[in-house]
């Protein structure tokens, strides 16, 4: 597969860790240059910048808060100062609020405004604020791909996470919105919806748990970071010629783990 992607920029955010992890090191041995960035573990982002050079690649490590939403503008500017410009994006950052993925326990009364707003600001506002940051320039060069990272749980639900999967079934509407929207100027839009992904960023899951799930899927198996990479890789290069506006779900997204996370 000719994916196109030698000497492309691409930004990847979110990306010292997990998912965003894996699709950077993807789209550096396909040849791009690789924009990836952190929020709190510059180290981690650095070490997936060292890999990806170390194999001949190049990439850049910057600092992202999607609470913070000038420095999205910011980390696009470094960007584009280094590079040029911004071929594809993936916004795969997430504010996950708490220490990590969204309490499958808690009930939604519970659930503070505050973080109502938080979570729909930085998961849904922040996405919107990385795209209108990279657009006017895949304009400008009439050939751009965006693939935004949502979750299965945006439509499938799970309770307790109602922020997290309301702000990311948002990402879907700005998706098929967008796609029409830019695709005359040669941009292409999607979303990839994982299902429960195994990631070294996620602690151990039992693996009594992980048949279990696992036995809920049509592969009879759970998706690791490297499976959504390769997915996101497609979407957002040149080997997708025309596929625009759809929500692509991997073959974890059929899991349901109604009382273990997202
Ligand atoms: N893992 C799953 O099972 C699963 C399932 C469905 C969907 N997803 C989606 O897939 C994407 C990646 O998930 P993952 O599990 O791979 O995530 P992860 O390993 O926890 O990594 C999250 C990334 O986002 C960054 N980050 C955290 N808070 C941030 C903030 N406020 N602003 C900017 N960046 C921030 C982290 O940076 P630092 O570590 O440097 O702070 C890290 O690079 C997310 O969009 C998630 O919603 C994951």
């Amino acid at each position: 597969m000719d994916t196109a992607l030698e000497d492309r920029v691409v930004l990847v955010t979110g990306a010292s860790t997990g998912i965003g992890a894996a699709t950077a090191r993807a789209y550096g041995q396909e040849g791009a240059r690789v924009a990836l960035t952190y929020r709190n573990h510059p180290e981690k982002a650095e070490k997936v910048a060292s890999g990806i050079e170390a194999v001949g690649g190049q990439a850049l490590a910057v600092r992202l808060d999607l609470e913070d939403l000038p420095t999205i503008e910011e980390a696009v500017a470094t960007v584009v100062e280094a590079w040029g410009g911004v071929d594809v994006l993936v916004a795969n950052a997430v504010r996950w609020g708490g220490d990590g993925p969204p309490d499958p326990g808690i009930r939604f009364e519970d659930v503070s405004l505050d973080e109502w707003q938080a979570m729909i600001g930085a998961n849904l506002i922040g996405a919107a604020a990385q795209v209108r940051a990279v657009l006017p320039g895949m304009r400008s060069r009439g050939w751009g791909r965006i693939v935004l990272i949502s979750s299965g749980v945006a439509e499938e639900g799970v309770p307790g996470p109602g922020p997290y999967g309301t702000a990311k079934s948002g990402l879907h509407g700005l998706a098929r919105s967008l796609a029409w929207e830019a695709g005359r100027d040669g941009i292409l839009v999607n979303v990839v919806a994982p299902g429960f992904t195994l990631t070294d960023s996620r602690p151990p899951v039992p693996q009594t748990i992980v048949d279990r799930l696992a036995a809920g899927t049509p592969t009879c198996r759970l998706s690791d970071a490297d499976d959504v990479a390769k997915l996101v890789l497609f979407l957002g290069s040149g080997a997708n010629g025309n596929l625009t506006g759809e929500i692509v779900r991997d073959g974890s997204s059929a899991a349901r783990a109604p009382r273990i996370g997202p």
